[in-house]
């Protein structure tokens, strides 16, 4: 067994990001999954997409993660009249006049660090061809013929729904150009809405910041991250059982998968890549967004079991049950009770990651409310 390191042993890039996680997680109600996905999203230098329907959270989060990191930023609302000058800068008159046609992008997504795209499949075509080529190979011609790379490390974007199929290649090819990609759900436990309700403000207090260069520090230590071979092995059989369900990831996506394994691995302290930590690529190996998403889940919760993915399950649970308890009947009240006491034993029997203690401390609020109210209710 490796020794415990404790939390002051870590690397101090990795503690402010383990400190980001905590913070964010904290404010944003329901929302741990998708704090992990945008920060191992930094970390590996991916972009990413959350689909989710309107005042879910998607904002809050991705601006809260733009306001954490230093370097430049490029934020924007598409409509259909944005125009190419928003993104990519006005031509430059100056130029213009030497009978040259140049951009000026200073300020514009050419120039950022960092870049939230917020209604994203909302852009015009013109715009969607110049995105493309920038996300992907991450260089930009401003007119003059010379293809310079751009800063962009990571690129957050939102949408109210997924681009459907027949939208064209263009929209099919930006959904592509995000690695990591999520559905939000609205909340879904009843503590949750009551957080919602009565916290006026959600907004995450962040007690650090990040540069560039320390995220670019945080992307060589999570490559340098060995794999485990319980961990290869499980991301083969991943991929062939994935292929068995007709969910085949382009090569690309699959190559990139292992770098995002590596910086959800570093998100989570680890000193190697586990099984466990195959969790988070659940948000990449699928193309479509209709059932694949599901399948990819299942099947890596099936074979690499990761701990994560459990807790969130047996919560669902919980608020099932809940849903369906009527206190003021006491035996089904003490029914409810029971199966909360068996989600609770098999929590306690998963290795603790934060998560699992958070999850049996909520339950166990859970179970004393409901006592209290089949007791008040007779
Ligand atoms: N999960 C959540 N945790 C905390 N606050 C939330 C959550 N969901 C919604 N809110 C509250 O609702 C507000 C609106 O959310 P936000 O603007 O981030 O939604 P959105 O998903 O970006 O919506 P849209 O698709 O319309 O842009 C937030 O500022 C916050 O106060
Ligand atoms: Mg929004």
């Amino acid at each position: 067994m490796k020794p415990y390191r404790p939390p002051s042993d870590l690397h101090p890039v990795r503690e402010k990001f383990a400190a980001a996680r905590k913070e964010l997680s904290a404010a944003l109600i329901e929302r741990e999954d998708e704090v992990d996905l945008v920060l191992t999203a930094l970390v590996a230098n991916e972009h990413v997409l959350l689909v989710g329907p309107p005042g879910c959270g998607k904002s809050l989060l991705l601006d809260s993660l733009l306001s954490w990191t230093g370097g430049s930023k490029f934020s924007i609302l598409f409509t259909k009249y944005t125009t190419p000058e928003e993104v990519v800068g006005p031509v430059s008159l100056g130029a213009l006049k030497a009978d040259k046609y140049v951009r000026v992008t200073i300020g514009k997504l050419p120039e950022a660090d960092f870049a939230f795209l917020d209604e994203v499949y909302k852009a015009s075509s013109a715009i969607l061809n110049v995105m493309l080529k920038l996300l992907n190979e991450r260089v930009y011609d401003a007119g003059d013929g010379v293809i310079r790379a751009v800063p962009l490390k990571l690129c957050v974007a939102a949408s109210n729904e997924w681009a459907s199929p027949d939208t064209g290649k263009e929209l099919a090819a930006l959904s592509d150009r995000f690695l990591l990609r999520k559905s939000v759900s609205p909340i879904r436990s009843q503590a949750g809405r009551q957080k919602l309700l009565w916290t006026r403000d959600h907004a995450p207090k962040l007690s650090t910041t990040v540069s560039p260069s320390e995220v670019e520090e945080a992307r060589r230590h999570a490559l340098s991250l060995p794999w485990s071979g319980e961990a290869r092995e499980a991301l083969e059989v991943i991929l062939k059982e994935l292929a068995k369900e007709g969910v085949q990831p382009g090569d690309r996506r699959q190559f990139k998968t292992v770098g995002v394994v590596q910086a959800f691995a570093y998100l989570c302290g680890a000193d190697e890549v586990l099984p466990e930590h195959l969790e988070v690529a659940q948000h990449c190996l699928w193309d479509s967004p209709e059932e694949q998403p599901q399948k990819a889940a299942q099947v890596i919760a099936r074979v690499a079991n990761p701990v994560g993915m459990r807790v969130t399950q047996l919560l669902l649970e919980v608020e099932q049950v809940l849903a369906a308890a009527d206190v003021r009947n006491l035996a089904d009240a003490a029914k409810a009770a029971a199966k909360l006491a068996e989600i609770d034993k098999q929590l306690s029997t998963l290795k603790g990651n934060g998560r699992v203690e958070k999850a049996r401390l909520y339950l166990k609020e859970q179970l004393r409310k409901l006592k209290l109210a089949s007791i008040e209710a007779v």
